[in-house]
């Protein structure tokens, strides 16, 4: 199995700008064409909660692609796409679904792991914008399990290729445990003096070597691939 960590930053090293989690309002669109289909050939997304709610309405949850969003409440979480489904369902809109063609919701509770997840199945747009935050089978699921535990339990499901699309907790506890192999790292060309860094604040020296490089654009952004060599 391999694992890549994906992020783009700033040149002084910031993931957001200051304070503002949305990146979208500066990472350019040649990022954004590289970073759409990377997303695409990997087998699954993991990602902290608080990037998770960053990134959530651009989610494209009717692509067939498994995402981990970790989380001390995992509950909250599924809580809420309880209350959604169950607002769905009193809505007129979904009442004459099936008249249109429409699916009804699937809901299922996996009560075999230690936190329940719901999951509820979709097949139609509408459906699908209404459970934009909930849980849905194979695609978004929310979990309270170390990172570490976690690339190891997909290693043993078989899992191929894992993307780890930050925060830097995430990537920190990953680097720790040597389970990281690729860093793919997009420098934007701008300063941003204060954000997120990229790594939590502990000593490491880890040597990185080049796979890949390439300007994205006249402007200066560049994609760098490096490999870890880390892995045990
Ligand atoms: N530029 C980029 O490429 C890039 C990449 C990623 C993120 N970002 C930005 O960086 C910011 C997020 O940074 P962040 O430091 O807050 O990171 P984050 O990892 O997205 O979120 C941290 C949260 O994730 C949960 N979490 C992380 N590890 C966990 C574990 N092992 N077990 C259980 N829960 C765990 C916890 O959520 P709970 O509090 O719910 O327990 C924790 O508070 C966002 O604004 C995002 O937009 C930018």
């Amino acid at each position: 199995m391999t694992v890549s960590v994906v992020v783009v930053m700033s040149v002084d090293g910031k993931l957001t700008r200051h304070d503002e989690s949305d990146i979208h309002k500066w990472v350019s669109d040649e990022d954004q064409e590289f970073f759409r289909p990377l997303l695409a050939s990997h087998d699954v997304i993991i990602m902290g909660r608080n990037t998770y709610e960053a990134v959530q309405p651009n989610l494209r949850l009717d692509q067939p692609i498994r995402r981990i969003v970790l989380t001390s409440h995992p509950q909250q979480f599924t809580e809420q796409a309880l209350l959604d489904i169950r607002k769905a369902r009193s809505s007129p809109d979904l009442s004459n679904s099936a008249a249109n063609g429409f699916s009804s919701f699937d809901v299922s509770t996996d009560t075999s792991s230690s936190d329940k997840t719901v999951f509820a199945r979709v097949n139609s747009p509408l459906e699908r914008t209404i459970l934009r935050k909930s849980s849905i089978k194979d695609r978004l699921e929310f979990r309270n399990e170390k990172s570490t535990d976690l690339v190891k339990r997909l290693k043993r499901e078989g899992i191929k290729k894992v993307l780890i699309v930050g925060g830097p907790r995430i990537i920190s506890e990953l680097l720790k445990g040597k389970l990281i192999d690729f860093l793919y790292l997009t420098i934007e060309p701008r300063l941003f003096g204060q954000g997120v860094l990229l790594l939590d604040s502990f000593p490491i020296d880890i040597e990185l070597n080049l796979v890949e490089h390439k300007e994205l654009n006249k402007k200066g952004t560049i994609l760098l691939k490096y490999s870890l060599k880390q892995t045990q």
